[in-house]
């Protein structure tokens, strides 16, 4: 009998999740608490942008016409425990308010709630970014409150996918890391990925804690090639070199490689800035901290980023925000998205209207989250009117459309034709040409 699947969250990740494994050809039953999230998903509906998903998932939801109904939802966590033999769990574990340790409640809840109806040999595999030690922790609790004791294991396989990639990476993995304590463990997940890795993807088997420090140790890697490369930016600023020469050079290099080597306004999101600091908190209760204190200057380089956009831009007002009508083109922390988690480019935006100025943001996908966020900034319904009057021109999120803008046609339309690019994204002798004022983070001037 084919294994069966259920999901434990259906955010970006368990959504995601949920869909690859019924894609797979597993029966799929997808669970979360809220009640509204799982109607939408009955009807097919995604509740976040992410291409590609919403086709996955109609393709496999029951009731959907065509669909192979492999896939359904449930709130019920006793429907859930009598449905699975292996459970993934993927909530979420943002940041605590105000500290740099991450929230474990909703992996907690999850963990609780699901236990007492674990009566038979079952697989519980978590796939949320958890601080190392919590696998080990988590195994203890099942073995204690499911009814089915030892036989309720636990399995921790991190999840490494991007968004506007996240289909892609979830059926087509660059890697599957599983932390097991048992053959019996290693055998289920095996089988269920046999089909990527027969199509290729390294299949890496290791220990609890190790599994759990991989997702960070990646996180934190990613996040300091960013930082490093807007270091390199701050003094390329200084000494009138050229960060993007810069980062195609030494990215030539096989040992550095190019990719993450895109300086700008920075790293932003749901999992890399947080990702860093939780890992910083945990290694601190370690005991280990030393051994994490550049991921602190990983953090600030990060942060001054959008400081400094913000101060290029005052400048090139001419001193002050006041009376200035900036336009913010870019919402979401990266294109494809509309996660405006942790964003830059609202970061920089609200920052520029707390100082006086008019801000008015436009993005593709991003303006329903961010007028959720940011209800106090201004919003328009496309570039052009974003920049409508604009005494200066932001971009701070690399969208396609935004390179494939038309910068005399925007030129007519703004105040003056100063555009500051904190992407470096756009084609500089474009925007030259059309007669504005171009500048960038890291470049020269002119
Ligand atoms: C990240 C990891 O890449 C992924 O493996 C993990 O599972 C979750 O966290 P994601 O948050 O989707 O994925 O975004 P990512 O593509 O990593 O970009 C993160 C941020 O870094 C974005 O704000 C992006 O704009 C910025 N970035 C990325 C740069 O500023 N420069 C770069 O060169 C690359």
């Amino acid at each position: 009998m084919a294994l069966k699947i259920t999901v434990i969250g259906t955010g970006y990740l368990g959504a995601t999740h949920a869909a690859a494994m019924a894609e797979l050809g597993f029966e799929v039953l997808g669970l979360d608490v809220v009640p509204e999230k799982i109607e939408m998903l009955r009807r097919g509906e995604v509740p976040m942008y992410e291409p590609g998903l919403e086709e996955l998932l109609r393709r496999h939801i029951d009731g959907i016409e065509g669909s192979t109904g492999r896939l359904r939802f449930t709130t019920s966590y006793e429907e859930a425990g009598a449905f699975g033999d292996v459970h993934f769990v993927c909530v979420n574990t943002p940041q605590k308010h105000g500290e740099y340790a991450c929230d474990m409640s909703y992996v907690e809840s999850a963990f609780a709630s699901l236990a007492p109806h674990l009566d038979r040999p079952v697989l519980v595999v978590g796939k949320s970014t958890v601080p190392v030690g919590s696998a080990a922790r988590l195994a203890r609790l099942l073995a204690e409150q499911a009814p089915a004791g030892e036989a309720a294991e636990l399995a921790w396989n991190p999840e490494f996918l991007r968004e506007g990639f996240a289909v892609d990476d979830t059926l087509h993995p660059d890697r599957i890391v599983v932390g097991v304590a048992s053959e019996r463990a290693e055998a289920l997940l095996r089988e269920i990925y046999e089909k990527p890795v027969a199509e290729g993807s390294p299949f890496v088997v290791m220990d609890y804690p190790t599994a759990e420090l991989v997702k960070t140790a990646a996180n934190s890697f990613l996040a300091t090639k960013i930082s490093f490369i807007n270091a390199m930016a701050e003094v390329c600023e200084a000494a009138d070199g050229d960060v993007v020469k810069l980062a195609e050079a030494i990215g030539h290099d096989e040992r550095i490689g190019k990719k993450f080597l895109r300086a700008g306004v920075g790293f932003g999101g749901g999992c890399l800035p947080k990702d860093i600091r939780a890992f910083m908190a945990r290694a601190g209760e370690l005991g280990a901290d030393q051994a994490l204190t550049f991921l602190r200057e990983v953090d600030s380089i990060n942060m001054r980023r959008r400081g400094h956009m913000v101060e290029l831009t005052r400048e090139a007002v001419g001193g002050s925000f006041l009376g200035k009508r900036v336009a913010v083109l870019g919402a979401t922390f990266k294109p494809d998205s509309d996660d405006v988690r942790d964003s830059p480019a609202l970061n920089v935006a609200g920052q520029i209207h707390l100082q006086g100025g008019q801000v008015t943001v436009y993005d593709p996908k991003g303006m329903a989250n961010a007028r959720r966020l940011f209800p106090t900034l201004g919003y328009a319904d496309s570039a052009l009117e974003a920049v409508r009057g604009a005494d200066a021109v932001l971009h701070l999120t690399e969208w396609r459309e935004f390179r494939e803008l038309d910068p005399a046609v925007l030129g007519e339309a703004a105040g003056a034709r100063r555009i500051l690019d904190g992407r470096n994204a756009l084609d500089p002798e474009l925007w030259r040409k059309a007669g504005w004022v171009y500048r960038a983070l890291g470049r020269p001037q002119a």
